[in-house]
């Protein structure tokens, strides 16, 4: 089992579309996977088709009392999901008064270990305990990023929070890439930014970028990742990319 964790304190960067989208690629490959919603706003479990008003346990359970992962199966063939609902944000003030309190996500992945090949943790965009559980129970980090709205000093203080996490709690933890979200080719202003964050990171961007499309905002309604519901679109085709690359670069560890 290899755990990817998606992740970016920043809001709105299109991790969750990506944990659904890169998931369910994975899925079509025939490989086993499990999508975890570590987020308490739910927008995964919705995004995979589930109604996170009608969840009842969620990873925090698991994490705080050591009861089994509560995972069902998607629609995709081979994808299951930990869901998750706003009851999951409880827990970081629990998780606060105890020993350990990183390494509990660690735990509850190490009982599923011969379930799947992969799992794709969606977090917050907070660095509170949820997240960096998660950042302690990942193999690779994979950080979306929208260059219109990452400054210089952004991009230093993603990359120095990574460092942090590497010495404190998870030397494991390998960046495997950052990719680009919401690209907008048309403008300038998009090019040069895409541009310029090549420059500075170098082979660590991936090569494969999402554009701007609204098929995913319709998706994330359907509860179905464009990938599977129309696999042949651009936003899927530019997803399976992503996907096709994120498993070449997680393969050659
Ligand atoms: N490539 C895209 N093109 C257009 N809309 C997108 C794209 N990716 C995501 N969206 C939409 O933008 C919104 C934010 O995306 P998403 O929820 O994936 O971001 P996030 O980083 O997980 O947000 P949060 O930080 O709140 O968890 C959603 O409504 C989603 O449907
Ligand atoms: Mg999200």
């Amino acid at each position: 089992m290899y755990t990817i964790a998606v992740s970016n304190q920043k809001g709105g960067v299109g991790k969750t579309t990506s944990v659904a989208n890169l998931a369910a690629g994975f899925a079509r490959r025939g490989l086993r996977v499990l999508a975890l919603d570590a987020d308490p706003q739910g927008s995964l479990t919705l995004s995979l088709g589930l109604d996170p008003m009608e969840v009842t346990t969620t990873v925090g359970d698991s994490m705080l009392h050591g009861t089994p992962l509560p995972v069902v199966a998607t629609e995709v063939p081979g994808l299951d999901l930990c869901p998750s609902n706003r009851f999951l944000a409880d827990i970081e003030p629990q998780l606060m008064a105890r020993i350990g309190r990183e390494r509990f996500l660690v735990r509850v992945l190490h009982a599923v270990r011969y379930r799947y090949n992969y799992v794709f943790l969606d977090t917050p965009p907070t660095l509170g305990l949820l997240t960096l559980n998660c950042l302690a129970a990942a193999n690779a980090l994979l950080v979306p990023v929208i260059p219109a709205l990452l400054s210089a000093a952004g991009l230093r203080d993603l990359l120095a929070t990574i460092e942090e996490v590497r010495e404190g709690i998870n030397p494991d933890l390998r960046l495997a890439g950052v990719f680009i979200t919401f690209a907008d080719p048309r403008t300038v202003a998009g090019r040069e930014k895409e541009a310029e964050l090549r420059e500075d990171l170098g082979t660590l961007v991936m090569k494969a970028t999402i554009g701007r499309r609204v098929a995913h905002e319709y998706s994330a309604q359907a509860g179905l990742p464009v990938v599977v519901q129309d696999p042949t679109s651009t936003a899927a085709r530019e997803y399976l990319a992503l996907a096709e690359e994120a498993l070449e670069r997680v393969r050659a560890k």
